[in-house]
């Protein structure tokens, strides 16, 4: 059985310092009636300095809200950082590796808005991109503009050497606002190093339920200021096909890849709002086939599935024209959405007489698992469409937690419930909660997809 060895990477420590405790040092050299006094005053003083800095990192009187971090380009040394702008001219980040809470001042670097798209007077999407960061590093930042300094956010970009990570996939967000803040909140609890969103954030593609998405996305940012960066992917309910490139600075057709860990894990959000062959086929297929032979992992995510796990959704007929591409250059992991269901499958191969077009594939390095299909808010469906090489589904709000280490990919499905009571990530054991609730479906609650590189 695999023994896995848990290192504190520097990745680690980066993503996990602000839970790390502090230890008091240099105690001595008092004499004893200021030790007496030193020890009413310094736990007053901490406390007074912690609310301080508690207070100061949140305080916000800019006319900046809403914020999101946008992975769409390499993680490793760019970040885009979103918002909106409620009032006066657009913002300018100060940013940097030191915290300066919100003295944007001492910041050594400032990025201009590079782009703004107003929809309405209350939305006004501004976006700065941070380019030239250290991989693998806690980067602070806050937003100045003419009415004063935003709170202070904090994130860590990708590493760009083979060290694991967790990463969080899900989508299908619209209707149901308790689910939706639930998961949310859940995310800070499990500190991923990102989250891909499968589309479907909103059901009706209107500011006033943009606006509603964009507040409920802000429990996603702890106490602490940390931010989850969001992978952006666009559903059906995106109907206005520049919608995810507006809220979120995407490419304008939402479909991009980039990798972390060097060769070790590369992800493609594909968009299935779109022709999946033309010039979208193309580009995958052109840059699978270069990243095939030295990427241990291949991750795709998209909304639609390709055969969804319920009978009244119609076959995804449009996706399922990558399925080729899929198997020729050895794609391991497919995130798919829309149903409103979970569910997990065997390793596939594409086959004209299998079942649906696809057969199981055992121990072929070729093979794609598919996992999915999204509901974090959505209307529950009946998972009442298996097939012969479905392991499982059923019927929830959850999305699937996944641990990427350099020879293998493990997944575990998280049911969304309240949070109260689960507690945050143990640094040490960056894929473990005992006080979560897991999906426990048939052949056990841990999916494993082995690596591998195509000869
Ligand atoms: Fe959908």
């Amino acid at each position: 059985m695999y023994k896995r060895r848990i290192e504190f990477s520097t990745m680690q420590k980066n993503r996990y310092s602000h839970i790390i405790p502090c230890t008091i040092r240099n105690r001595t050299g008092y004499s004893q009636t200021s030790n007496r006094v030193q020890w009413l005053i310094v736990p007053c003083l901490l406390l007074l300095f912690q609310f301080g800095v508690a207070a100061d990192i949140n305080g916000n009187d800019s006319g900046t809200e809403k914020y999101r971090l946008v992975w769409a380009k390499d993680p490793t040394t760019e970040a885009t950082v979103a918002w909106n702008q409620k009032s006066g001219d657009p913002g300018v980040v100060h940013y940097g590796t030191k915290d300066f809470g919100r003295k944007h001042h001492l910041y050594p670097k400032s990025q201009k808005t590079h782009r703004t798209f107003r929809y309405t007077e209350s939305i006004n999407n501004c976006f700065a991109s941070l380019s030239d960061l250290q991989p693998d590093t806690r980067y602070f930042f806050c937003i100045k503009d003419k009415q004063g300094v935003s709170r202070r956010l904090t994130f860590v970009t990708a590493p760009d050497k083979p060290i694991e990570f967790t990463f969080i996939a899900g989508g299908d967000s619209r209707n149901f606002r308790e689910p939706r803040i639930h998961a949310n909140q859940i995310c800070t609890k499990l500190q991923p190093l990102f989250i891909a969103f499968t589309g479907d954030m909103i059901n009706r593609d209107t500011e006033e339920e943009w606006t509603e998405w964009l507040e409920d996305w802000q429990q996603t940012i702890d106490s602490e200021g940390n931010i989850i960066p969001i992978v952006p992917h666009r559903g059906n309910h995106e109907s206005r096909p520049e919608s995810i490139y507006n809220y979120f600075d995407t490419p304008e057709d939402a479909y991009y890849h980039w990798a972390i860990g060097d060769d070790m894990f590369r992800y493609f959000t594909l968009n299935s709002q779109i022709p999946a062959d033309g010039k979208q086929g193309k580009w995958l297929r052109s840059e699978l086939k270069k990243y095939r032979k030295n990427t241990t992992h291949l991750v795709a995510g998209y909304h639609k599935p390709m055969r969804p796990h319920v009978s009244k959704k119609s076959e995804g007929d449009n996706p399922l024209l990558w399925a080729d591409t899929f198997y020729q250059c050895g794609l391991d992991l497919a995130i798919e959405s829309d149903s409103h269901v979970m569910k997990r499958t065997l390793p596939l191969k594409p086959d004209r007489n299998g079942t649906e077009g696809f057969s199981r594939s055992l121990n072929d390095k070729n093979a794609t698992v598919y996992i999915g299909e999204g509901c974090w808010g959505a209307p529950l469906r009946a998972a009442d469409d298996s097939k012969p090489w479905t392991i499982d589904a059923a019927s929830f709000n959850g999305f699937d937690w996944i641990l990427v280490t350099p020879d293998r990919i493990e997944v575990k499905t998280v049911m969304i419930q309240n949070p109260i009571h689960i507690k945050k990530i143990d640094p040490a054991k960056i894929f473990e909660n005992p006080t979560l609730k897991l999906w426990e479906p048939k052949g056990g609650s841990v999916l494993i997809v082995p690596g591998d590189r195509q000869d």
